[in-house]
């Protein structure tokens, strides 16, 4: 089994990817743009070959040096679990002929607007919307759709450029802070909680399934620094509460092609119990959550998603033992890390649930909140009632406090 891998030493978690893939007896050929020199010691011994390029966004080129490199070789796989790289490797496939999801398939997966279009053409529920390419686009749909409607970018990530805009005057705020972005989606805004649904697949079918809520939703806790962001894997999936976003996950599956490896959706649940489609990619989640999938079954997804995508099957138990809970935390002031409060505390009460604490130490220099979502590092925690992981979830949100100066 020859995989060819795209990005396996960033972001730094593709680095586990790797090691799952050599795990289950694949020979990695790993594309990336950092020297083969540079690479650490414990990826570079899951790597069969090696080659760098000088740019892996830089997709015709990367298609073309990695299809002259591996020419007259055997390939079996071509994978990426980087959102950027996805497309990459849907061409390399096509061009190899080896099996996996097809060019136009992850397009579905990439392009905010087709996505939305294939979904609603299966009958499911989806923001109204309209693609932007121009200001007059988008002042004529904001007519059509009807305030509160959400801004953002076609293949955006991570809430980045996209706005809640309320008003016409709103409207042309955002505009006038777009003008960096070439295509944009124009969708109304739907209230309600946040969910994802996540998924190893293999044909189509999720082998492994997990649900999460953002609390509080990703957009609000993008937009204000005090707040410290916290997702939650939910333990109990057959609760009736989540039956109806489940359901719409396994038939956007359909709707979109999907094929072998992990999807990342998020859902919406309005007021009313109605569920609707928010986006998906055929990859990984980030910021951690394949780390809390874990923890909740006590499993290795890195090496499961590698199975499946290898052999088309998957061999750990999905029983689900715990939520598992991420607090990200954003210091208070500017510089570097000078204290932290409520932490010792909360250890000493609380400290048999938390199974990772990665906050940054005294002294380290802050992170730019808005260009990572972890910010100031993270306290990772489970529990198996979910009241009680929400409770602990609360406490190291709002009473473990850092601070910078
Ligand atoms: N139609 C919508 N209604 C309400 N909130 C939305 C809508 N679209 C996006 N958002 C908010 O913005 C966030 C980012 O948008 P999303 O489409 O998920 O893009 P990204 O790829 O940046 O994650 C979402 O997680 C959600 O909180
Ligand atoms: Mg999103």
């Amino acid at each position: 089994m020859k995989v060819v891998f795209l990005a396996p030493s960033y972001p730094p978690e593709m680095q586990q990817y790797t090691r799952g893939l050599a795990e289950v007896g694949a020979s990695v050929y790993g594309v990336g743009d950092q020297p083969a020199a540079s690479l650490p010691a414990s990826l570079k011994q899951h790597l069969t070959d090696y080659l760098q390029v000088p740019r892996l966004l830089a997709e015709d080129d990367v298609v073309d040096r990695v299809h002259t490199w591996m020419r007259g070789r055997q390939v079996d796989r071509v994978l990426a679990n980087w959102e950027v790289m996805v497309l990459a490797a849907a061409r390399l496939r096509e061009r190899f002929g080896v099996p996996g999801m097809s060019l136009d398939a992850v397009r579905g997966f990439r392009d905010k607007q087709l996505m939305k279009d294939r979904v609603a053409a299966a009958g499911l529920r989806v923001p109204r919307s309209a693609r932007i390419r121009t200001a007059t686009d988008a002042r004529e749909a904001a007519a059509k759709l009807g305030y509160p409607l959400v801004l953002k970018p076609i293949s955006g990530a991570g809430s980045a450029d996209t706005y809640r805009v309320e008003s016409d005057r709103e409207l042309e705020d955002a505009l006038g802070r777009m003008h960096h972005v070439a295509e944009a989606s124009l969708e109304e805004f739907i209230e309600g909680e946040e969910f994802t649904y996540d998924t190893v697949c293999v044909g189509g079918t999720p082998v492994y399934a997990n649900v999460a809520q953002y609390l509080p939703k990703p957009l609000i806790a993008r937009t204000n620094e005090w707040i410290s962001p916290v997702i939650v894997t939910v333990r109990d999936l057959a609760q009736p509460a989540l039956a109806a976003g489940i359901k719409l996950g396994d038939r956007v599956l359909g709707a979109l092609g999907m094929g072998d490896g992990f999807t990342h959706m998020e859902w919406f649940r309005k007021p009313s119990g109605e569920v609707v489609f928010g986006e998906i990619g055929c990859r990984p989640a980030g910021a951690h959550l394949v780390d809390q999938m874990n923890y909740t079954c006590d499993i290795d997804l890195f090496r499961e998603w590698a199975r499946a995508v290898c052999w088309n099957a998957f061999d750990a138990p999905t029983k689900r033992k715990y939520n598992a809970a991420i607090i990200f935390k954003r210091a208070k002031g500017q510089g570097r890390i000078s204290r932290i409060t409520g932490l010792a505390e909360f250890m000493r009460d609380y400290g048999e649930h938390v199974v990772e604490s990665k906050l940054l130490p005294i002294g380290a220099q802050r992170r730019n909140w808005k260009h990572t979502l972890v910010s100031d590092g993270y306290i990772l925690l489970r529990h198996p009632d979910w009241a009680t992981a929400c409770k602990l979830a609360d406490i190291v949100a709002n009473h473990v406090t850092m601070y910078a100066e």
